[in-house]
């Protein structure tokens, strides 16, 4: 075999065809902000892209070196051994500082950011007062918000999964568990911050386009954890006051149904109990139609509400929604559903969820429940 002739000039071509096309897509081009309309997007933008002009040329530098070692050193023919290299400390200690001082100064610029963003300390001296704050609980497996005015009242105002906030408003979000360790994520909105059991994180918002932003609980929390999802509505201020004020009026009027299973209910309607049980986030452990390794489906609390000795299938509900843990479906060991929910709906959201349950096997298998249609 015949060994190949070398020819320089042609992989010097190849490399600096290579060196181009990685220019040819300047940093800036890939930088696709992850944030809109979050608070202080800006800040988040520039750490990105400082990040990426800071990662561009090492890619590049150790792309073109590795191109270069595979084609300089390469065997040229069966009986010659290519130069053999060991070892260069100059070398070896260059690039060990040197990508030390790039990861701290990379752990610096990201440290800043995070500490703006997340830390906010919302006290008399800090830099931004929030107009609200809201605390935000995980827990398996929804996210409930408590809204508080900006004088720190509290309005009694929850909702589950969806948050409503005012636009060019600063909110400040108080992020804890009830249970295990969850993670709030909105990604247009801001970075994860963990809700963390017996500790408060803290996230400022100050959203300036109204609309609705998706997120996802980000640290994995159980077998139902991805039916953790967050909504955010942010509203126009005028309209976010209409929504607050028309809520703590419903608040002001509500009377919570309790835990006394003697208590008569009124007729309930199933449409509404249709609403009500994705408004309380039932939906994010119970399935219509299939057991859910978090609770049993509605249709199968339908049936068995029809056969348990001393109760009528309304009475079972009753009690298996206001006192969950007094007895588990068949299959299911663990009382895993909050035990509050009789402090969350008046005697009519409950009946209405009752008859929404009785009435579940007029659904097609499949059909999940969700809002109004
Ligand atoms: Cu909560 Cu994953």
């Amino acid at each position: 075999m015949t060994p190949k002739s070398f020819h320089p000039k042609r992989y010097w071509v190849a490399l600096l065809g290579v060196i181009l096309a990685a220019l040819a897509f300047p940093a800036t081009a890939l930088a696709h902000g992850p944030v809109s309309g979050g608070v202080k997007t800006d800040v988040f933008n520039e750490l990105f892209t400082t990040m990426m002009w800071i990662a561009t040329p090492i890619f590049v530098i150790v792309e073109v070196l590795l191109l270069f070692a595979i084609i300089r050193y390469r065997r040229r023919s069966h009986d010659e051994m290519p130069e053999q290299v060991h070892g260069n400390t100059p070398l070896e200690l260059s690039w060990t500082i040197g990508a030390f001082v790039i990861i701290a100064v990379v752990f610096v610029l990201g440290y800043r950011v995070m500490q703006d963003q997340h830390l906010v300390s919302a006290g008399p001296d800090s830099e931004f007062t929030p107009d609200m704050t809201v605390h935000v609980y995980g827990y398996m497996f929804n996210w409930d918000y408590e809204y508080y005015l900006a004088d720190g009242e509290d309005t009694d105002v929850m909702t589950t999964r969806d948050l409503y906030i005012p636009a060019n408003k600063n909110v400040l979000l108080e992020i804890s568990s009830r249970d295990v360790q969850h993670s709030f994520w909105v990604p247009k909105l801001a970075g994860k911050v963990d809700a963390v059991p017996g500790y408060t994180n803290t996230m400022l918002l100050n959203v300036d386009k109204p609309g609705t932003y998706e997120g996802q609980c980000a640290e994995y929390c159980g077998l139902n954890h991805y039916a953790m999802a967050i909504n955010v509505h942010v509203m126009e201020p005028a309209d976010f006051d209409a929504w607050l004020s028309n809520q703590i009026t419903q608040e002001n009027e509500f009377q919570p149904v309790g835990t006394d299973l003697s208590v008569e209910l009124p007729n309930g309607n199933s449409d509404e109990g249709e609403q009500l049980i994705y408004d309380l986030g039932c939906t994010a452990c119970h399935a219509v139609d299939k057991d859910q390794p978090s609770g049993p489906a509605f249709d199968r609390m339908s049936m068995d509400a029809h056969h348990v000795e001393g109760y009528s299938p309304e009475q079972y509900l009753h009690e298996s929604i206001v006192l969950p843990c007094a007895q588990l479906a068949e299959g299911y060991d663990q009382c895993i559903m909050p035990q509050d929910y009789g402090e969350r709906m008046d005697a009519e959201d409950l009946a209405d969820i009752i008859a929404y349950i009785t009435s579940v096997d007029r659904y097609e298998p499949g059909l999940q429940p969700g809002p109004n249609k």
